[in-house]
């Protein structure tokens, strides 16, 4: 990862196409900044060890989340932050497509340590190298 210049989030996307495989455009501290191109579902999963920030830079994203008071879903457009909390299941999905940006602790898997069967189309990684 090069840290010595800018980057431009608008090349960092045009420089991938592949869904739910998010790329890492630069770390804070022991934090990555990842970006992603999200369209359809992601699948359920939580993260029991750490909180995880969205921010949508471009089209729509949705959270659908299992709280103890029962499910609901937030509807993030461009420009939206939305924090999901440490332990909440999740499941982010976009019928229509987004680009978002995501804040996580270096290390932490797209699919958390506890989820659902992961569909083909979802990369179970830790993220990606910018090429
Ligand atoms: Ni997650």
């Amino acid at each position: 990862m090069d840290t010595s210049r800018p980057i431009s989030l608008d090349e960092a996307l045009a420089s991938f196409d592949a869904l739910w495989s998010p790329r890492i455009v630069t770390s804070v501290n022991d934090y990555d900044v990842r970006i992603a191109k999200v369209a359809g579902e992601h699948v359920w999963h939580a993260h029991s060890d750490t909180d995880e920030f969205f921010l949508v830079l471009d089209g729509e994203l949705r959270i659908a989340l299992r709280e103890p008071a029962g499910e609901r879903t937030v509807t993030l457009r461009k420009g939206d932050v939305f924090t999901v909390p440490r332990g909440t299941e999740h499941k982010p999905f976009a019928p229509s497509g987004a680009a978002i940006l995501l804040l996580e602790p270096t290390g932490t898997s797209t699919v958390g340590d506890r989820h659902d069967d992961v569909p083909a189309h979802v990369d179970a990684t830790t993220g990606h190298p910018l090429a």
